[in-house]
């Protein structure tokens, strides 16, 4: 098999490292660089990654790059195809990801900057929180047209409340298609309209409150899961969402994926980076991809446009 291209992951936390493990494990890769600040540990991890190969049975090889304040090391980026930004802190219990702004603004606003003199012509996919405002900040720092830059959030909501109605229903997950738009936030919008088991409708199968817990749940589960865990947030389920929007731009499949993109008009929101669905291919968003609301649904998503646009506009001088 031809593999191709080249992915870079920045930041080798849980969230990087296990996003990297990932996109090598698809086997249609190239290469996978893993780069992070903390000396060594992007390239014990390749190492690691490189040795379970024999035994996984890929072929795509692992680089790891350590690199400084000042860019050194951001040559091995070079020539990337896809670049995942997860480089930040992540939540401790009790914070909100707007908590993380300020510092993570200064992370990504370099990391971004170095990955736009390196690999001028990828497509960034953001996983930094808060999410929706550190998308934001990346087309700016990176100048990119705002198709190649996308954030990862609606992939893992959704998949966070789909999780959650096949458990109330005991049903397998693969039966339930569920949808939130707006924020990787406090104004997540989920869509239970949009939602169906086996093709029928949710609301026709559970109580309005019932789903109203699962919405409230589906809001809070990055949380839920900071909490249990105290020293970091969840990784597994949120890189296979930036991983499957890595490959979709790989394969250049037009897969429309609730994802975070630059909103041009679209539901008549314009100029915000926001949750909504798009078809995604080799040049990152080919098109924002509009789908029918209720009229609360509607008004949800515009105050979530509302509230994003407002904290976007706090990073531009962050
Ligand atoms: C979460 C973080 C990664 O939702 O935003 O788990």
């Amino acid at each position: 098999m031809a593999r191709t291209g080249k992915v870079t992951v920045v930041g080798a936390g849980f969230y990087g490292s296990t996003t990297a493990q990932r996109l090598a494990e698809y086997d249609v890769f190239d290469e996978v660089v893993l780069t992070d600040i903390v000396e060594g540990k992007p390239e014990g991890l390749a190492l690691d990654m490189n040795q379970s190969r024999p035994i996984e049975g890929f072929e795509t090889k692992v680089v790891g790059q350590t690199t400084g304040a000042d860019g050194e090391g951001y040559q091995a980026v070079a020539g990337s195809d896809i670049v995942v930004i997860t480089a930040g802190l992540p939540r401790k219990p009790g914070m909100s990801r707007m908590d993380l702004i300020e510092t993570n603004a200064k992370i990504v606003r370099s990391v971004a900057e170095n990955v736009a003199r390196h690999a001028p012509h990828s497509v960034v996919i953001v996983v930094s929180n808060p999410l929706d405002e550190m998308t934001a900040l990346a087309q700016l720092a990176t100048g990119f047209p705002t198709e190649r830059v996308i954030g990862q959030a609606g992939m893992l909501d959704t998949a966070r409340f789909s999780y959650f109605v096949a458990e109330a229903l005991a049903v397998p997950v693969g039966s339930v298609k569920t949808l939130t738009l707006g924020s990787h936030g406090d104004t997540m919008v989920p869509i239970p309209s949009r939602c169906t088991v086996d093709g029928r409708p949710l609301t026709d199968l559970l109580p309005p409150e019932k789903v109203e817990e699962l919405v409230q749940r589906t809001r809070n589960g990055g949380a839920e899961v900071v909490a249990l865990l105290k020293t970091g947030s969840a990784y597994y389920a949120p890189s296979a969402a930036a991983a499957r929007m890595a490959l979709a731009v790989a394969e250049d499949s037009g897969a429309v994926l609730p994802v975070c993109a630059w909103v041009d008009g679209e539901y008549g929101i314009s100029g915000v980076y926001l949750g909504v669905e798009a078809s995604i291919g080799k040049g990152g968003v080919k098109k924002v991809v509009e789908t029918e609301l209720t009229e609360s649904e509607r008004a949800a998503l515009l105050e979530a446009a509302e509230a994003v646009r407002a904290k976007q506009a706090d990073v531009q001088s962050l």
